[in-house]
């Protein structure tokens, strides 16, 4: 099939990627010139684990090009995925001015029919508005079109697996012909696909998300609780998640989620119900448990340290996540700043995300940012572990141990067993255990 895919980030390169790599024609339609140019030269403006090679390998056997020219895209498929951006407003609502600028320019300058697909995460009832933003613009009203949803639910660091092999696809329509072009579309695929009216597929889309922050913070308080009566939260974890109805996935305690998504649509969620006249109180619990997890770590450090101040303390990890270079909402942001203003002289390391870092904390008196693990930990009164990469769990224990002033490790992740690295002769501190 030809596609077209509105929206070079995130979700559109790889959605646009993916579907070359099933053996589709895509084409990527990217307003910004530069992001094209980069892109036309087989370099991904994002890092994302395999994305750069399976671009090169579909561009170069003739399945995926790039343009800035919407009409461009239109002339070469009736089937338009919207993979734009949907921005944070200050009251916590999604900015739509992209996904409106898409639908209504498509309608300027469509001729036949199409089908416009939301794939970007949008507020319930998008699809309406998107309806009628084509109705406003078209040129002639006898042009039939389909609008409709198809969530994306990849995560970053593993988003060409969760594309390829997903646990489910939800498809929200309104016509039989827009339900057979998704059927071609997704015939390899063996996961359920749930054809369903496009506000319940929005819903599901926002109530999942919201769902699994709910576990994370849930989760969190466990965590603290155990600290309190001395249990184990991954123990509790395994325990709670053996059982079939709560799972064990997204119950790994830590410093808090980040990200593009989870606080986000934690955010829109809340405000869209407002919107409808309900209050989410749940969602707002969730969001103050996590917004709180980086100060509590902080305090966390200075009981362990008495004081921070003039101390030299290591950091690995500052990516919101493993595998990737992303630091959008990252805990590691709010537990930087606020050991600088507590006066510590801060050391991080992290494999991917130190670029994008260095443009919110550049390097200076407090601040410096290390090669490798080992020069992180290099005289440092503690060792902090913001997030859970393989690279950190591969290290050489005792020769950190050597290389620190005092050997302490606050993990934030978990990612050490507490007996083993105790018997190295460390002072080990971990998140509720
Ligand atoms: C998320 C959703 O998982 C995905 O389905 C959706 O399409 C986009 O949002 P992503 O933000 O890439 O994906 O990352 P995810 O792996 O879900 O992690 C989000 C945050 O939660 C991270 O900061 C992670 O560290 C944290 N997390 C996750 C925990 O603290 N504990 C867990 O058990 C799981």
């Amino acid at each position: 099939m030809k596609i077209t895919v509105v929206g070079g980030g995130y979700v559109g390169l790889t959605t646009g990627v993916c579907f070359a790599h099933l053996g589709h024609q895509v084409l990527i339609v990217e307003k910004i010139p530069q992001k094209v140019e980069l892109l036309k030269s087989g370099k991904s403006p994002i890092y994302e684990p395999g994305l750069e090679e399976l671009m090169q390998k579909n561009m170069k056997e003739g399945r995926l090009f790039f343009t800035t020219d919407l009409r461009e895209g239109l002339e070469f498929s009736d089937v338009i995925f919207i993979c734009v951006g949907t921005p944070q407003r200050p009251d916590g609502s999604a900015d739509l001015s992209q996904v409106e600028e898409v639908a209504r320019e498509t309608a300027k300058l469509m001729k036949s029919y199409k089908l416009l697909i939301e794939k970007s995460t949008v507020p319930v009832n998008t699809h309406k508005l998107i309806k009628k933003t084509v109705q406003r613009y078209l040129k002639d009203p006898s042009i039939p079109y389909d609008v409709a949803s198809n969530p994306e639910f990849l995560r970053e660091g593993s988003a060409i697996e969760d594309f390829l092999n997903p646990d489910r696809i939800v498809v929200g329509i309104e016509s039989e012909r827009a339900k057979s072009i998704f059927e071609e579309l997704y015939k390899d695929f063996k996961c359920p696909i749930i054809y369903t009216d496009p506000a319940t597929s929005e819903l599901i889309k926002h109530a999942s998300n919201s769902f699994l922050a709910m576990k994370i913070s849930f989760i969190n308080m466990v965590a603290d609780l155990c600290e309190k009566v001395g249990a184990d939260v991954k123990l509790v974890a395994d325990g709670m998640g053996y059982d079939k109805r709560i799972g064990r996935h997204f119950l790994n305690a830590g410093i808090g989620y980040g990200g593009s998504c989870f606080p986000k649509d934690v955010k829109a969620f809340i405000k869209m119900a407002e919107d409808y006249g309900l209050n989410f109180g749940i969602l707002r619990e969730v969001e103050r448990i996590n917004q709180e997890r980086p100060v509590k770590f902080v305090e966390k450090v200075k009981n362990i340290l008495w004081s921070v101040k003039e101390k030299k303390i290591g950091v690995w990890g500052l990516a919101f996540k493993p595998n990737t270079d992303d630091i959008r909402e990252a805990p590691s942001i709010k537990i930087v700043d606020l050991l600088i203003k507590e006066g510590a002289y801060l050391s991080l390391y992290d494999p991917k995300a130190m670029e994008n870092f260095k443009m919110l904390f550049p390097e200076g008196k407090q601040v410096k940012y290390a090669k490798d693990p080992y020069i992180a930990a290099e005289g440092a009164s503690a060792l902090l572990i913001l997030t859970e990469w393989d690279e950190f769990m591969k290290v050489d224990l005792k020769r950190v141990k050597e290389l620190m002033e005092l050997p302490i490790l606050v993990d934030g992740r978990n990612i050490f067993e507490p007996k083993e690295v105790k018997s190295l002769g460390f002072e080990y501190y971990a998140i509720g255990r």
